[in-house]
C-alpha cells in the first residue's frame, strides 16, 4: 500500500472511536518491530521520525526503510510523520522526501527550545498548513508547551509550566487549520514525567476534555505518552542500568484521553527502555557475545512487544483494513475544494 496521509488514518480514528500511536523511529530495527507488531495485531500505523532521527539515520537511508516498510506490507496503512518540526524549511524538506505528514511545532521558536508567542506559533504553523494542504499533507500544531529536553529539542522544566488555554486553543485551530492539534497537560518528554503515579494536579485530563468539548471535532495529539512501565525500567536496571525511580502516563489515562478527542498518542520512550533493557540482558549475562544480531533481534522482539501492547490498548489494532488509501492528490483536491478544511467553524458537517 502506498503511505497514506495521517488525516485519513485520523479521520477514520474518530469514526472508530479510537486512538492510534505514533512511534518514533531512527533505525531499521525499530520500523521492523513497529511493522512486527502491526501485522500481528492487523493495525493501521503512524511512524514518525525526529529532526535528531533524520540526522543520526540520514534522510534518506530512513526513508528508503519506510518504503520497503509500505512495500512489504501492503495491507497495513502507514503514515510517515515529521515529529517536532522546528521549522517551516524542515517541514518542507519532509515534505519534499515523500512524508505525508508534518508536525510544525510552533509553541517553540527555531531554536526548539525557546517557547515562542502566540502570534508566532499561528503564523509559521499557518504557513506550514497552507503550504502542505497544497500538496495533500497532513498538518499537526502544538499549542502550549510540553516538559522535558529530548536531544536538544524541548522548553525543559516540569510539564506544568506552560498548560494549554482551551480559548487559544480553540482560537490557534481556527487560524491556522491544523489537522491535529498537540496540547501540554502536563506530561514530558523522555523517561522522568512524574514522582508518583500522577493525580489530577499534575496530568491535566481535565484541561484536556474542556478543550475536547470546545473542539468536538479536532483530532487532538497527547505527546509525552509513554507509560515508563516498572517492568522495564527493572530490566533496565537488574542489568547495569542506573534509572531513577520514575512514572509515566497511566494507560487508563491515556484511554480517557482516547474517549475525549485523543487520536494520536506519541510514544518514544517505552520502546528506547524495551530496546536497552533487551540489549543490557544479553551483553550482561552473555558477554562473550559480540555480534550485533545477537542483542539487536532481541531488542526488536521487545520493542515489538510494547508496540503490540499499545496498539491494542489504544484501540487501533483490528482496524488496518476498514479503509483503502487515499492518494496524496486526492487530499490536495479536498483541501483545496474545502471539503477537508478542518477549521472548527466549518466541522459541525
Ligand atoms: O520528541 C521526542 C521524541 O522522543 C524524539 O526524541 O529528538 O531524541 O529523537 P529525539
Ligand atoms: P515519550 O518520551 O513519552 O515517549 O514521548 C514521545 C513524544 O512525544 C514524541 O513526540
Ligand atoms: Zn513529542
Amino acid at each position: 500500500m502506498p503511505l497514506v496521509s495521517m488525516r485519513q488514518l485520523l479521520d477514520e480514528a474518530a469514526k472508530g472511536q479510537y486512538g492510534v500511536g505514533a512511534f518514533n523511529v531512527n533505525d531499521m530495527e525499530q520500523i521492523q518491530a513497529i511493522m512486527m507488531a502491526a501485522r500481528q495485531t492487523n493495525s493501521p500505523v503512524i511512524v514518525q521520525a525526529s529532526r535528531g532521527a533524520r540526522a543520526f539515520a540520514e534522510d534518506l537511508y530512513l526513508f528508503k526503510l519506510i518504503q520497503a516498510a509500505a512495500e512489504l506490507n501492503p495491507d497495513i496503512p502507514i503514515a510517515m510523520h515529521q515529529d517536532h518540526g522546528n521549522s517551516f524549511d524542515t517541514c518542507k524538506s519532509a515534505i519534499a522526501l515523500g512524508y505525508t505528514s508534518v508536525m510544525m511545532d510552533g509553541s517553540l521558536k527555531e531554536d526548539g527550545k525557546t517557547p515562542s508567542t502566540f502570534e508566532e506559533n499561528v503564523d509559521v504553523t499557518r504557513r506550514v498548513v497552507d503550504y502542505a494542504h497544497e500538496r495533500g499533507v497532513t498538518v499537526e500544531g502544538e499549542i502550549g508547551v510540553l516538559g522535558g529536553v529530548e536531544d536538544g529539542h524541548g522548553a525543559g522544566g516540569s510539564g506544568l509550566e506552560h498548560i494549554t488555554d482551551p480559548d487559544q486553543a480553540v482560537e490557534f485551530a481556527e487560524r491556522t487549520g491544523v489537522d491535529a492539534l498537540a496540547i501540554a497537560i502536563g506530561t514530558s518528554h523522555g523517561a522522568y514525567k512524574f514522582n508518583k503515579k500522577p493525580d489530577g494536579s499534575v496530568l491535566k485530563m481535565d484541561v484536556l476534555i474542556a478543550i475536547h468539548k470546545r473542539l468536538p471535532h479536532t483530532h487532538l495529539v497527547m505527546h509525552g505518552s509513554s507509560s515508563v512501565p516498572k517492568e522495564l525500567q527493572d530490566i533496565v536496571n537488574e542489568y547495569g542500568g542506573k534509572l531513577k525511580p520514575t512514572w509515566g502516563v497511566p494507560i487508563e489515562e491515556i484511554q480517557l484521553g482516547i474517549r475525549n478527542g485523543v487520536r494520536k498518542v506519541n510514544v518514544d520512550t517505552d520502546n528506547r527502555l524495551a530496546m536497552t533493557g533487551a540489549i543490557r540482558k544479553v551483553l550482561w549475562t552473555q558477554p562473550e557475545k559480540f555480534d550485533p544480531r545477537d542483542y539487536m533481534k532481541p531488542a526488536r522482539e521487545a520493542m515489538a512487544k510494547v508496540v503490540a501492547e499499545r496498539m491494542t490498548e489504544f484501540g487501533q489494532a483490528g482496524h488496518a483494513g476498514d479503509y483503502k488509501p487515499i492518494p496524496i492528490s486526492e487530499m490536495a483536491k479536498g483541501y483545496a475544494n474545502g471539503s477537508l478544511d478542518p477549521r472548527p467553524s466549518l466541522a459541525a458537517r
